[in-house]
């Protein structure tokens, strides 16, 4: 008898779906023209698969969209509310919750309120908003991954873990009381949806309970670094994911969450901690940023459907079909030589634009070139993760990221076997004519955030 493998499938079927538009190459052509060479100005009519995030991007459920019909709008004391916070300590242990328009706006609230002027925060590996709210707190993030985080190649299967050595040596520089909290990402999404093991996890609780040191959870993609605990750590195979991400949040003393990616919903997010003292003060100027602590910029019905996604989030079988369409689409790249991250991280495949297009400089932008070609060929929409991402130091230099990647970032629930075989074909015809692509200067710089609005031109 052959050995038949289990392949991974979706624990759902569609009940209703969504027409695209179909484009021509010199639609394309024009649209990207228009668009200043960056993805994030096209306009989604353009776009054949959207590739750009999978944030506020999910397909929601049948039970998500009827707790939408069963929003209390009222201003205060939405009864969808209680039902989040009751969900928020059950599923992730964290003691008080303050809801928040989305992820930012929970690092917002939460930089100005543990940062001072002059901190110092590590970080496993910066993310866009995240750093620069600290940043903009009086902070200065430090980045403490281990140094395989940086390597597009290297196959430690557990490259968002955190260099304790690193630490320790801030910590020696500028003592603890100058470092008001670790910043930890589960599934480090700038390093490719990397995750950090839990041995690394509790290795760190115990360094900084030494010291005194508060650690904050990014835990936008939690469920997905769970998954990779479940396949690679130790000890984690017979454990579900419901268990995994419970023990995760247990070794961090709060957490900022984007609930637009694991969770499910197409907006929302939230501010959770244990401390008492940090949430009485979150609550007050939650106020003043958000809106209402027991509503936080959210409506009723959204705080509902968040609830409700983050119960499907931590589903074994939904991660197992998550992940596996994300390394099935991995796979299919590797077949046609391109270049990507390896290991295939949780929520996309981020191509390595250096190694892809060596004859054009970091100063000539690869990865953004890369993605507007991309959309060129197939109106595959992609994001650029490389050093236009990554913005200016405080004091105006550029950041020289080692990681120049082209993000193809799979949203959740929404497209289909036949649509990754699209991408990971179109990712192949461009690198087969890579050697004729030239790169691209910057002709608008917005202040903040740069990726999101700047304008380039081809060389
Ligand atoms: N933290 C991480 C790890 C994120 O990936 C994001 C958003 C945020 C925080 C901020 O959350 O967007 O809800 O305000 N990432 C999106 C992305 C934008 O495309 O990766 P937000």
């Amino acid at each position: 008898m052959k050995n038949i493998k289990h392949s991974w499938a979706e624990p759902y079927k569609i009940k209703m779906v969504e027409l695209l538009k179909m484009t021509t190459a010199p639609q394309r052509k024009k649209a990207l023209q228009v668009a200043g060479y960056n993805t994030f100005l096209l306009k989604s009519e353009d776009v054949y698969i959207d590739l750009l995030t999978d944030s506020g991007t999910s397909a929601m459920s049948d039970r998500q969209w009827a707790g939408m019909m069963m929003g209390d709008e009222a201003y205060a004391g939405s009864r969808n509310f209680y039902h989040l916070e009751e969900v928020v300590k059950e599923t992730y242990g964290y003691k008080y919750l303050i809801p928040t328009h989305q992820g930012r706006g929970a690092e917002n609230i939460l930089s100005k309120i543990l940062i001072k002027k002059g901190d110092i925060i590590p970080g496993n590996m910066y993310f866009t908003t995240t750093r620069l709210h600290q940043e903009l707190a009086g902070g200065k993030f430090e980045d403490i991954i281990i140094d395989e985080a940086h390597d597009p190649e290297n196959n430690h299967p557990f490259k968002g873990n955190v260099d304790l050595e690193k630490l320790d040596k801030l910590v020696k520089k500028y003592g603890a009381k100058r470092i008001p909290y670790v910043s930890i990402a589960t599934s480090v999404n700038m390093a490719g949806g990397q995750p950090i093991s839990m041995k690394n996890l509790k290795d760190l609780r115990a360094y900084t309970r030494k010291h005194g040191i508060r650690i904050i959870h990014d835990m936008t993609r939690v469920a997905e670094n769970a998954y990779f605990i479940q396949e690679r750590e130790k000890g984690y195979d017979k454990k579900t994911i419901r268990s995994i991400v419970k023990e995760i949040c247990s070794y961090t003393d709060g957490a900022t969450m984007s609930a637009k990616k694991d969770a499910l919903v197409n907006i929302g997010g939230f501010l959770a901690i244990n401390d008492w003292d940090v949430f009485e003060e979150a609550r007050n100027m939650v106020v003043v940023y958000e809106g209402l602590h027991t509503y936080g910029g959210l409506a009723g019905r959204d705080m509902e459907a968040m609830a409700i996604g983050i119960g499907e989030s931590v589903s074994d079988d939904h991660i197992r079909a998550r992940v596996g369409q994300v390394i099935y689409l991995g796979n299919k790249m590797i077949e046609y030589e391109v270049p990507i991250v390896k290991p295939i991280g949780g929520h996309g495949i981020f191509v390595d634009a250096k190694k892809f297009l060596p004859h054009v400089p970091q100063d000539q932008y690869p990865a953004q070139t890369l993605a507007a070609e991309i959309y060129l060929d197939s109106g595959v929409r992609t994001m650029e993760r490389g050093i236009v991402s990554s913005g200016r130091k405080p004091n105006g230099e550029n950041y020289y990221p080692k990681l120049e990647l082209v993000r193809f970032t799979i949203p959740r629930r929404v497209y289909t076997q036949a649509h990754m075989d699209v991408i990971a074909e179109s990712a192949g015809r461009v690198y087969e004519r890579r050697k004729s692509i030239q790169g691209m200067k910057m002709v608008y710089e917005p202040k903040y955030l740069r990726f999101f609005q700047a304008k380039f031109e081809k060389l």
